[in-house]
């Protein structure tokens, strides 16, 4: 057989995603370039290793049982890649590290003060909402995540390092700025602009209201806390954001935090890798970095949330 590491790649995205479409986008290839790929796999295979019927693709006996032993090959490359990363040391180290939306704000501030650190490291930084990260994580494919709590039942190494609450905010003509203690169900009526699912934030105010049988309509979704902000800045409706995507907009007085009760969703982030990963040198040293230093780059949010709101830290967390 005569196949190559590039062939077994291609394969192995194709064989995980079921769809060339996906794998194409994810490996930055055209679907053609990736259809070639495969077809001369299946050559040199002499056996073809994906079927179509209708619309779907599946695997064959030949393709399950590839794919099995291409997941094994590439999870040792990645372990060799580590290794060779341990060995250069900080030096030239390269790190891949993906964050929740909601923390790159901070994020970049960070990253920005560990590359000064550290200016030889090599950084590829995704941002992606909770389903991409635990994708991410799944697929093996980054050293450290930072994002909400992760769910138990995947194998991870997860420890939480700062606080995340997430606050209501509104256009500073909104009839109901500066009134203290508004009851949820007073904002029954009101639009609500919210995260996609697939997004932690939004799965915490989902859970967060269908335990106090509140129901609030997302009268609106959108993708990015960006549109969210501007959203509310222009009047279409209150948003429910984690506190830290808006504190320019907060400092500026763009839009104010509403005093509504149970408020603010008390969330953490947490720093996260899948369990028993060998991290490398880099890996090791961002992550202590943001274990020590990300306070540093968060605005003390106390004043806004107001007094006796942190006490709510720990109790029950979204
Ligand atoms: P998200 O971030 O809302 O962008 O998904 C928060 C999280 O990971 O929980």
């Amino acid at each position: 057989m005569n196949i190559t590491l590039r062939q077994l790649k291609v394969f192995e995205r194709v064989a995980r995603r079921l769809s060339f479409t996906r794998a194409a986008e994810e490996l930055y290839l055209t679907q053609p370039a990736v259809s070639m790929q495969i077809k001369q796999f299946e050559e040199s295979i002499g056996l073809p290793l994906f079927e179509r019927l209708g619309k779907k693709i599946f695997l064959t006996r030949a393709g399950e049982e590839l794919y099995r032993l291409s997941r094994q090959i590439s999870l040792q490359l990645d372990e060799a890649e580590q290794l060779i990363e341990e060995l250069k040391g900080m030096e030239g180290g390269r790190l891949v590290v993906a964050v929740a939306s909601t923390v790159h704000y901070f994020a970049i501030r960070l990253l920005a003060d560990f590359c000064k650190r550290y200016p030889k490291v090599r950084v590829n930084f995704k941002v992606t909402n909770r389903k991409g990260l635990l994708q991410m994580l799944d697929d093996n494919e980054v050293d450290t995540v930072l994002m909400g709590r992760p769910p138990d039942d995947m194998d991870l190494v997860a420890e939480a390092f700062m606080d995340n609450p997430l606050v209501i905010i509104a256009p500073t003509d909104h009839p109901r700025v500066g009134e203290k203690g508004i009851r949820l169900e007073d904002l029954r009526n009101e639009t609500f602009l919210m995260r996609e699912q697939g997004s932690g934030t939004r799965n915490a105010v989902e859970r967060f209201f269908a335990e106090r049988g509140v129901r609030v309509l997302a009268s609106m979704e959108m993708n990015t806390n960006g549109a969210i902000k501007q959203g509310v800045e222009v009047g279409l409706g209150l948003g429910l954001v984690s506190i830290h995507t808006v504190e320019r907009e907060l400092a500026d007085r763009r839009v104010v935090v509403l005093d509504v009760e149970a408020f603010p969703i008390m969330r953490q982030w947490y720093i996260v890798h899948r369990a028993g990963k060998r991290l490398s040198a880099t890996a090791t040293a961002f992550e202590e970095f943001v274990r020590s230093e990300a306070r540093r780059f968060v605005a003390p949010f106390n004043a806004i949330l107001g007094a006796g709101k942190e006490a709510v830290v720990g109790a029950m967390e979204y």
